[in-house]
Order: C-alpha cells, then sequence, then structure tokens
C-alpha cells in the first residue's frame, strides 16, 4: 500500500468507527431504475407522472424510522418527506443508499441536515412552497384576534343573543381597532415579507426583527427595523412568528421574553411549535398577560386541546398545522419536489439541486470523496454497490423495462396498497412552470 493511500486508509477507519461517519455516497452510478420512496404519506399520483421513467416509487406511510421497511431502508436513493416525519442521525444512519431526502415543504428542522451531509446525503427543501398561502393563514390569525370572529361564532353556535348594544358589548368585548395598532414580525423571509405586505394594508404599523438579514429590507420593504428582540417585544401590539426553528432559538417566546412584552398584546405563531414555550404562553394568558393567541403550530403534534399546557388556557385560537394548505399549493409543491428528485437521479448532486440546504456541509464533506470507500472497505454501507470513485455522475439508464406502478411498502406486515385518498400534510410550497420539468413532453 502506498503512503497516501495507507493515510487514506487510516481516516476513513478513524471517522467510519469512531466518529460514526458513513463514507459520502452523494455520486457515482445509480442503480438501473432506482427506488425513491415517500417516507410519511400515501399518495404519490403527482410525483410518480415526473419520476416514473428514471426510478421506482414507494411510499412507505411511516410516522417514524421503525415503520419504514428493510427494502426502503437498504435500497432508497431518494426520499421525500412531508413534517410528519423527523430523521435524526440515528434514523439517517438506518438508510444504506440514500443520497437525496427532499422536504417537500419550506421547513426542515425534522431533518439532521449536518449528520445528513457527513452521511453523504442531501437535503432539499422547497422554499417556494405556500408563501401566500402561509400569510394568508397569518393575516386569519391576527385578524381573528383583533376582530374575535372565531370567538363571535362560536357564542352564536352556544345560543348567545346579540341583539342589544349592551349584548353586542358584552359578546364582542375586546374586539380592537387594527389602525395605527404596531405588528411585530420576528423572522423577515418569505412568509414574514408577505405578512408584512398584507399587514400594511390593514393599516398595521410594521416592525421586525430579524438578525440575518443585510442592511436595507427595511427599505426595500418600508418597515421599520429593530435591533433587538427586546426592542421587537416592548414596541408590538400583535408578535407574529416567522422565523425558522434553529439550535439558537428553541423556546424564544417563554417566561422570560413574554415579560418583556406589552401588557395584553396577542401572539401568533404560524411558523414552528418549538420556537414557543406553550407552558409559559398558558401562564400569560391565565394572568391577561398575553390577551389572545393563535397558533398553527405545537410544541407536540399533531395538536389536541385535551392535553398539555394550553387544555385549560383561555383566549386561544388553534389549527393543526394547515395555514400551508391549499389544493394548489399542495400540488405544486409535490411537483417541485419530484422535480428535485429528479435533477438528483440524473445529475450531479449537489450542483444540479435547486434547493440544497446543506450544500456547505456536503461540500466540506466532500473531502472525503477523495477517498474511494469501495477501495478500502467494501462491505461499508452499501459502498459495495457503489464500488465506482464518487464524483461520477449518477445517470439513469436509458431504455428501461415499462416503467412500475406504485408500489406501496407499508410496515407491520401490511400488503402493498394501492392508492387511496391523498392525506397530504405539511407547510410551505410552490411550483415552478411546467417548462423546467425535465421529462418528456407526453408525461
Ligand atoms: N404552518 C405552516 O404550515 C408553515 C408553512 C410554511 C412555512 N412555515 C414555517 O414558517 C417559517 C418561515 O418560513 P419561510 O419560508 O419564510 O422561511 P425563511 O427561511 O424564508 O425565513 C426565515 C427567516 O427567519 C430568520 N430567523 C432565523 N432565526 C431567527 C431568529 N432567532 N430571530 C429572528 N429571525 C430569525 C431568518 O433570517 C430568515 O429571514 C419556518 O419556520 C417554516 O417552517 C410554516
Amino acid at each position: 500500500m502506498r503512503a497516501p493511500d495507507f493515510l487514506s486508509f487510516i481516516q476513513l477507519f478513524l471517522l467510519t468507527f469512531f466518529i460514526g461517519i458513513r463514507p459520502p455516497l452523494v455520486n457515482g452510478p445509480m442503480p438501473a431504475r432506482p427506488l425513491v420512496a415517500l417516507l410519511d404519506g400515501r399518495d404519490c399520483t403527482v410525483e410518480m407522472p415526473i419520476l416514473k421513467d428514471v426510478a421506482t416509487v414507494a411510499f412507505c406511510d411511516a410516522q417514524s424510522t421503525q415503520e419504514i421497511h428493510e427494502k426502503v431502508l437498504n435500497e432508497a436513493v431518494g426520499a421525500l418527506m412531508y413534517h410528519t416525519i423527523t430523521l435524526s442521525r440515528q434514523d439517517l444512519e438506518k438508510f444504506k443508499a440514500l443520497r437525496v431526502i427532499v422536504r417537500i415543504g419550506s421547513g426542515y428542522d425534522n431533518v439532521d441536515i449536518k449528520s445528513a451531509a457527513e452521511l453523504g446525503i442531501a437535503v432539499c427543501n422547497i422554499p417556494s412552497s405556500s408563501v401566500e398561502e402561509t400569510a394568508d393563514s397569518t393575516l386569519c390569525h391576527i385578524l381573528n384576534l383583533y376582530r374575535r370572529v372565531t370567538w363571535l361564532h362560536q357564542a352564536m353556535r352556544e345560543g348567545n343573543r346579540a341583539s342589544s348594544v349592551e349584548q353586542i358589548r358584552e359578546v364582542a368585548g375586546g374586539a380592537v381597532r387594527i389602525r395605527g395598532e404596531t405588528l411585530g414580525i420576528i423572522g423577515l423571509g418569505r412568509v414574514g415579507q408577505a405578512v408584512a405586505l398584507r399587514a400594511k394594508s390593514f393599516g398595521f404599523n410594521v416592525i421586525f426583527y430579524d438578525p440575518y438579514l443585510p442592511d436595507g429590507v427595511e427599505r426595500s420593504l418600508g418597515l421599520q427595523r429593530v435591533g433587538t428582540l427586546q426592542d421587537l417585544l416592548m414596541h408590538s401590539d400583535c408578535i407574529t412568528l416567522h422565523c425558522s426553528l434553529n439550535e439558537h432559538n428553541h423556546h424564544l417566546i417563554n417566561d422570560f421574553t413574554i415579560k418583556q412584552m406589552r401588557q395584553g398584546c396577542f401572539l401568533v405563531n404560524t411558523a414552528r411549535g418549538g420556537l414557543v414555550d406553550e407552558k409559559a404562553l398558558a401562564q400569560a394568558l391565565k394572568e391577561g398577560r398575553i390577551r389572545g393567541t393563535a397558533l398553527d403550530v405545537h410544541e407536540s403534534e399533531p395538536f389536541s386541546f385535551a392535553q398539555g399546557p394550553l387544555k385549560d388556557a383561555p383566549n386561544v385560537i388553534c389549527t393543526p398545522h394547515t395555514a400551508w394548505y391549499s389544493e394548489q399549493a399542495s400540488i405544486e409543491s409535490r411537483e417541485d419536489a419530484a422535480k428535485e428528485i429528479r435533477r438528483a437521479i440524473t445529475g450531479h448532486i449537489p450542483d444540479a439541486l435547486r434547493n440544497c440546504v446543506n450544500k456547505e456541509y456536503l461540500l466540506l464533506a466532500a473531502q472525503w470523496s477523495t477517498i474511494d470507500p469501495a477501495s478500502v472497505h467494501p462491505e461499508l454501507n452499501g459502498a459495495a454497490a457503489y464500488r465506482f470513485p464518487p464524483g461520477v455522475v449518477g445517470v439513469a439508464t436509458p431504455g428501461l423495462p415499462e416503467p412500475p406502478v406504485v408500489e406501496g411498502i407499508v410496515a407491520h406486515g401490511i400488503p402493498s396498497v394501492s392508492l387511496s385518498a391523498p392525506r397530504t400534510p405539511s407547510p410551505g410550497e410552490t411550483s415552478k412552470l411546467d417548462a423546467d420539468r425535465e421529462i418528456p413532453a407526453d408525461q
């Protein structure tokens, strides 16, 4: 063994056995008809036409990797997923051939993207997905808090009467004029900006806090920027969360930050449940420090009013993580996700990908791709199946046999199931035009 080879062997040995890092499998030839699996859903009718000539598409309908069939764990090269399954490092390690994961939605906090990169798996999202739907839903929640529509409806349902002015005062008490109120936006990304534009037309004075944005955004959008979270909390009558959930902002809204808010302000969250300490929020609602809250996302999902700290808190409006949903948005995001998988199968990862969110980590890990894993330790993690130097473009074999139909690979010994009614979950989406669909015109 030559000296550099020996060094590579030592590096790979150390990485694999002591640090637990699987050698990257990012590129290299694909199996003739790679397996692509929808992890947490059943309906692949939108994805199939886009992928059928390059891949076999399966669905798992799983809530965790324990429910995923061995075949998928061993052979799936691509995975599509909504937000209802989580992929930790431990989960990712179970997949032996995986090269790309596409989140059908914009948030990817349910995937350990750094570990994925270390394992040679590219992770993509669909950032355009549901921007408008989520912003519109957010405005619905904000308007509901100010105009009390949900609670008025509830009162009518319960048989309350509101004919005299006194009765109207009673039933609609707490309704507030919007014009002149200050809306504080935390996180001015795609959804945050769409909310800001909408809120301005209702007469809100809009301020925002987003430390990651460059100077000047406030000028192009005509908004007021504040430099600290505390500034935003102190100056807002209604606070709406639109930041991504990451390792720095879990429980951004907690007992301490709630105490910095204006007495009786509103709180809206359509971003991620982990941003809010629900126990602290429930307490603040009970004490009237927060006047009302509208939440589409929760610390524990699926949300139930029967459980958790909010069960006996007043002035709460909840929706079940549906801010993103419209039929159009759902279809567009699924199309976009399937196209991203297609790009991964037919092109070079990560260059061919449009929305790879762990590209930086992948490139960092790519230094290891100078080592040919198969030449060092062929049986490692499926490396034997990809016994080519990394960096080779993976192209599906042309002229393949008739494409298979969707196979349902369902855990717990349930036999293959044909497609049933769509059960589409998850946040955020929008699609590109058909023009950029890289599939033959007849599909
Ligand atoms: N409820 C739903 O159905 C639904 C739908 C779509 C998106 N979402 C969620 O909404 C959020 C926003 O989505 P997006 O597409 O606008 O994301 P985005 O990435 O475009 O914007 C997120 C913004 O948050 C900022 N940010 C990050 N950490 C912050 C912090 N600690 N304080 C202030 N700002 C911070 C970032 O700089 C960025 O500008 C995400 O959490 C996403 O998962 C939910």
